[in-house]
């Protein structure tokens, strides 16, 4: 694959919050692991510091608050419409705290994925490290997955677990989510921009074939 403009998978990343998923795909594009360009990144949050990473790297940013609209379909249509300016290949949810409306999911079938902080299906939305904890479980994670409107329910492209110690706390957790966060995450964004990951029928493919455990579950983890 050559490195040239037209050859690259054009992204946008829709973020909340620091966007240190975000970076972990930067730095990926970077230093040329991943073909693919960031044409822009989003986020519903005006002090996202994923925003100044953005920056940082001469990526064009957007800020779209849900304050003045009315409906989360209003506002969902006016995100469309700043998303689609960019005519992007692949749409990348890194922190988007936002659940998305049935059209704007409908929108990006196939082309949009979600970074979920568990093991799904368990523990599908918030405070999922506290719930792992409590639950007594011995191993939490986080899975990378198609966007369908279920929410966190999408076909799983890679996971990654990570040990739950004695005394171990949701902070504590939270960081070594992120770190494992931080391999999978642009993993999945590589295969995809090498047109070597799809949906087809809402099966997951690698290669034209569905995805195999050994390739969806990234075992070699701290
Ligand atoms: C990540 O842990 C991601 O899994 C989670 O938000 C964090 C964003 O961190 N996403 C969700 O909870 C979505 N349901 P980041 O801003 O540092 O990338």
């Amino acid at each position: 694959m050559t490195d040239s403009a037209e050859t690259l998978c054009k992204v946008v990343v829709l973020i909340s919050g620091s966007g240190s998923n975000l970076q972990a795909i930067i730095d990926n594009i970077n230093n040329k692991t991943i073909p693919a360009k960031i044409a822009a990144v989003v986020s519903d949050q005006a002090e996202a510091y994923g925003l100044t990473r953005a920056r940082n790297a001469n990526i064009a940013t957007e800020v779209l608050a849900y304050k003045g609209f009315s409906s989360r379909e209003d506002y969902d249509q006016a995100l469309i419409n700043i998303i689609d300016q960019y005519q992007p290949d692949l749409i990348v949810l890194a922190g988007f705290m936002r659940i998305l409306s049935d059209h704007f999911v409908a929108h990006y079938m196939g082309r949009m994925m979600n970074i979920h902080p568990s093991l799904l299906p368990k523990f599908k939305g918030l405070n999922t490290h506290q719930r792992a904890i409590d639950a007594g479980e011995k191993e939490h994670g986080a899975t990378v997955h198609f966007v369908i409107p279920e929410l966190d329910s999408g076909p799983i492209i890679i996971q990654a677990p990570v040990p739950i110690e004695k005394n171990e706390t949701p902070d504590s957790l939270a960081q070594k989510v992120h770190g494992v966060e931080h391999q999978i995450y642009p993993l999945a964004v590589k295969w995809y921009a090498e047109k070597r990951l799809g949906l087809n029928n809402n099966i997951v493919e690698l290669d034209n074939q569905p995805i195999t455990d050994a390739d969806r579950i990234l075992s070699d983890t701290p």
